[in-house]
């Protein structure tokens, strides 16, 4: 059964409608990337999922559960972590009071320190720099806080937005290699990245949205195999992974 299921979500803006039928799932442990060209309504589902807009139809499951109706905090109960684009941080506080704000909802002390040492054991740097104002660190650290404070929660999937835009080739890299790895400690991933070919080597499947539809969906290799996807989203050349 999937961890996560859309069926023909509807989605608006007040009284623009974005969303016009999107459907998708993740199965437990899978990395699914979400790509298309901007406006496609890419990060729009996201927000439509953890109950950010107004949703106007369809169906949205998590772990057995619709979260149709449901506000944002009550979603994030349910395990489903999000890391909106573009590096939010509380610039004016602490490394590591950014990560408590993550676990806001945990009464438990206890495992507010144990997330905090995963987090840590996962991003060494932002155990280097705990006490460090989160403004005043580099455009890499602050995705890789923003990224380590959803997992303060300890989520079950964890939605990332455009984790890798803005940061240098090299910090890039780095990016793809932590989602790998968290990928490999299990967790269950959706991401939604202007990388595409990157972001289609590392994932399991992926879904190609455009105005607010589907578009093209099958497993990384065969999108990126696509004459079609890759002439329309990939710009023509791309790596095909080996094996
Ligand atoms: N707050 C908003 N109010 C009204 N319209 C919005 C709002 N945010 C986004 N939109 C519109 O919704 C459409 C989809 O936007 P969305 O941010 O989901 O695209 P995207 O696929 O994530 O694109 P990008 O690759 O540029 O991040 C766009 O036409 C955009 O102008
Ligand atoms: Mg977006």
């Amino acid at each position: 059964m999937a961890l996560l299921e859309l069926r023909e979500v509807a989605a608006a803006y007040g009284p623009i409608q974005i969303l016009h039928g999107v459907s998708l799932h993740v199965d437990p442990g899978e990395v699914v990337a979400v790509i298309g060209p901007n406006g496609a309504g890419k990060s729009t589902t996201f927000k439509v999922i953890m109950g950010f807009i107004t949703h106007l139809g369809g169906e949205i499951v998590f772990a057995g559960r619709t979260l149709v109706g449901q506000r944002p905090d009550r979603i994030l109960g349910l395990g489903l972590g999000y890391v909106p684009q573009g590096r939010v941080v509380f610039s004016q506080m602490t490394v590591r009071e950014n990560l408590e704000m993550g676990a806001y909802l945990e009464r438990d002390k206890g495992k507010i320190r144990s997330a905090m040492e995963y987090v840590f054991s996962l991003f060494p740097r932002l155990g280097e720099r705990s006490r460090q104002l989160a403004g005043s660190m580099s455009g890499g650290e602050q995705q890789m806080l923003a990224m380590g404070r959803a997992l303060m929660m300890r989520p079950k999937m964890l939605m990332l937005d455009e984790p890798s835009l803005g940061l240098s080739p090299r910090l890039v890299d780095e990016m793809f290699d932590k989602i790998v790895e968290m990928a490999r400690s299990g967790l269950t991933t959706m991401l939604v990245e202007q990388n595409a070919a990157r972001a289609l080597e590392i994932s399991d499947r992926g879904y190609v949205l455009e105005l607010g539809r589907n578009r093209f969906e099958g497993t990384g290799r065969d999108l990126l195999a696509n004459p079609e996807v890759r002439r329309l989203y990939l710009g023509g050349e791309v790596r095909l992974p080996r094996g």
